[in-house]
């Protein structure tokens, strides 16, 4: 089943650079751009800000009724808003990531997101990055890529973003940590964090992400063509 518009989908674990990659992929195609890991983000930091537990299973409820908006900075930056209120940053802790991990293993979150983040399929066509963007939600997309990099390639990135950001993060804190992450989404009963069956594999270990783009948009050159 093809999708209405062309979807391209990127998916891998954290810190493979797929945010970056799909973020200038859209933009350079002029498509949209859906960031689903924010999604779940906003889902555990509503839930923190409810008092809820993390994982608890209100969170199914706040997935499906959050006030969520995006937008784009005077930069060009992502901007997140939950109830009015910009959370750009918050929302990119490393504490936020784990408990967007612990409520994203929870069918019932995921089936709250599931139409949200259809919804982004939208003319000219849609970049959807995340875990499931090519397995699950959009099994149709066009070109599937899952991109990869090395577990200390990866938390070395997540370490230079974070202190850019003038966060104060721990190398060695921040590897365990994402290594904690990977196993929960490779592992978890529903939508784990796997490659399709169709999807291109990249290994950005050794690219910078000007080299990985051009890899995507060459490739969508001739996947959104051929359909
Ligand atoms: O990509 P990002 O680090 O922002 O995602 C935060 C968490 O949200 C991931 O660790 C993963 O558990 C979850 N997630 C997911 N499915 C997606 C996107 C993110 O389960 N499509």
């Amino acid at each position: 089943m093809s999708e209405a518009y062309p979807v391209i989908a990127i998916d891998g674990p954290s810190g493979s650079g797929k945010g970056t990659v799909a973020r200038r992929v859209a933009h350079s195609l002029g498509f949209h751009w859906l960031d689903s890991g924010a999604l779940y983000r906003l889902v555990g930091l509503a839930g923190a800000q409810a008092g809820l537990a993390p994982g608890a299973p209100q969170h199914a409820q706040v997935a499906a009724t959050m006030a969520i908006r995006f937008g784009v900075g005077a930069k060009g930056q992502e901007q997140v808003f939950l109830a009015d209120r910009e959370v750009s940053e918050q929302i990119r802790t490393e504490e936020v990531g784990n408990l967007a991990s612990q409520v994203a293993s929870d069918p019932q979150v995921r089936a709250a997101l599931t139409e949200r983040q259809r919804a982004f399929v939208q003319s000219p066509g849609l970049v959807a990055d995340g875990r499931d963007m090519g397995t699950v939600l959009f099994p149709g997309a066009q070109l599937k890529i899952f991109l990869t990099a090395s577990a200390e390639a990866r938390a070395l990135r997540r370490y230079n973003q974070l202190k850019d950001k003038g966060l104060d993060v721990n190398l060695v804190g921040l590897s365990q940590e994402i290594a904690e992450r990977d196993e929960r989404d490779a592992t978890r009963a529903v939508a784990p964090l796997v490659a399709a069956a169709d999807a291109i594999s990249i290994d950005s270990t050794t690219l910078t992400a000007e080299e990985v783009i051009t890899r995507v948009l060459t490739l969508a050159r001739t996947h959104l063509t051929d359909r």
